[in-house]
């Protein structure tokens, strides 16, 4: 089966551009980020904490990837509490089974996250690293919130993005890396529909159409 594989750090911009590859290439979609976020989301709801393996290991075994909705999961502490519990092995063990399961729809899908060009799909058609820098990422998450009415001091979203990017790059267990064979793609100075010609560009080429 045919898998894009599409990893990168925080506001990014992986889940617009997954989007529409998949749309454009007639694949289903899989935002990875959402199963570590129903995890957590799991936990915070059921007042569990969130630094105990074996509980959030049961509570990842429950995870549906059908009632995945980014709406309900979106919260700032939702993330926050994901990044968390995915440093740990068992939670991740979890959760990757039924990403690889995802990962067999025909005709092809697209998997955004961490590590799926690493270790959920590391044998995936294309990949794609796709980045910008903590600053312009910290800008474009501080304007999606004022736009949607919400308040924000700029300098505590790029601290975020900060912590954010340590954690996600600094834990043992499948830590944030661009595959040996993955395409980099750096959108700081990128508008979407330009980081979206680039990723067709990079699939199409790979995938010799
Ligand atoms: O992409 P996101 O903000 O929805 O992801 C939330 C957290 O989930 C992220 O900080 C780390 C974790 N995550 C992961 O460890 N591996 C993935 N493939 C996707 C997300």
């Amino acid at each position: 089966m045919l898998t894009i594989a599409i990893d990168g750090p925080a506001a990014a911009g992986k889940g617009t551009l997954s989007r529409k590859i998949a749309e454009t290439y007639g694949f289903h979609h899989l935002d990875t980020g959402l199963t570590y976020r129903a995890t957590a989301k799991a936990l915070l709801d059921a007042g569990l904490p969130l630094d105990d393996e074996t509980v959030a290991t049961a509570a990842a075994e429950r995870v549906e990837l059908a009632g995945l909705d980014r709406a309900v999961l979106a919260r700032h502490e939702i993330g926050e509490a994901a990044s968390k519990i995915a440093v740990m092995p068992r939670v991740r063990r979890a959760l990757v089974e039924a990403q690889r399961a995802f990962a067999r729809r025909a005709p092809g899908t697209v998997l955004d996250g961490r590590d799926i060009g690493t270790v959920v799909c590391p044998d995936a058609a294309v990949k794609l690293y796709v980045t910008a820098s903590a600053e312009v990422r910290a800008r474009r998450r501080f304007d999606e919130i004022v736009t949607g009415g919400g308040t924000a001091v700029y300098e505590s979203v790029l601290d975020d993005v900060i912590k954010r990017d340590a954690r996600d790059m600094g834990r043992a267990d499948s830590p944030l890396k661009p595959a040996n064979d993955a395409h980099l793609l750096d959108t700081s100075e990128m508008s979407i529909e330009a980081a979206f010609s680039a990723a067709r560009a990079i699939i199409d080429a790979a995938l010799g159409r």
